[in-house]
């Protein structure tokens, strides 16, 4: 089976975008990424993208600062399809997926959150683990759907939540998860060995 054609959405530093990059590169996983894009023009993400001699796509303006205007995904799917895009990762992407974007990669968009779903969906996970006091905490890859951070997880890594850690720390310790998790999906796919609704390279 050919390798897989990734486009990665993000908004800001783009550490899971270079994790999956280096790791595609080094663990010879049969994917590549094809393009990159952002809502943010001043993205990290995009630098790296632009580092690695990537295609880069900022989208129009939105009004919104959760969600982009319908218009505004239609042109992200359009450019994604025309990129041929196969599987989509948010990585650190700030703004909830909707129609029209939703429906066309619906079965072929995966998320990075971190925390261990279903505990703490939504905004600095890693704070809301740490003011509940739970002892683990860790990051999630799954797939999106309409609910936001609610799709079927694919994988989670776990990490403890130390006494003295701050905000930074634990996000950090989780960071290091979310860098080996994402690829570890992503190779799964690629491989046929996690299951998709249906592949779209068949
Ligand atoms: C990650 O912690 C991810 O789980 C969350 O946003 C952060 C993005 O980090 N959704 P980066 O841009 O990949 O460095």
């Amino acid at each position: 089976m050919r390798g897989l054609r990734l486009g990665v959405l993000g908004s800001g530093q783009g550490s899971n975008f270079v994790a999956l990059a280096k790791a595609i590169e080094r663990d010879r996983i049969p994917a590549e990424i094809v393009w990159v894009g952002s809502d943010r023009a001043e993205a990290k993400i995009l630098e790296h993208a632009k580092k690695l001699n990537l295609p880069r796509v900022v989208c129009r303006k939105s009004n919104f600062r959760t969600k982009l205007e319908p218009e505004i995904e239609e042109e992200l799917a359009l450019a994604l399809e025309k990129a041929r895009v196969d599987l989509l990762v948010l990585a650190g992407y700030m703004r909830v997926v909707k129609d029209p974007l939703l429906r066309k990669f619906e079965g072929r968009m995966i998320n990075i959150h971190p925390s261990l779903l279903p505990a703490f969906p939504g905004l600095r996970a890693w704070e809301q683990a740490r003011m509940a006091g739970v002892k683990e905490a860790g990051c999630t890859v799954h797939w999106v759907n309409s609910q936001v951070d609610g799709g079927e997880i694919l994988r989670q890594e776990t990490v403890p939540v130390l006494a003295g850690d701050s905000a930074e720390s634990l996000h950090g310790r989780i960071q290091e998860a979310e860098h080996r998790c994402l690829p570890q999906v992503v190779r799964g796919l690629a491989e046929g060995k996690i299951p998709w609704s249906e592949d779209p390279r068949k």
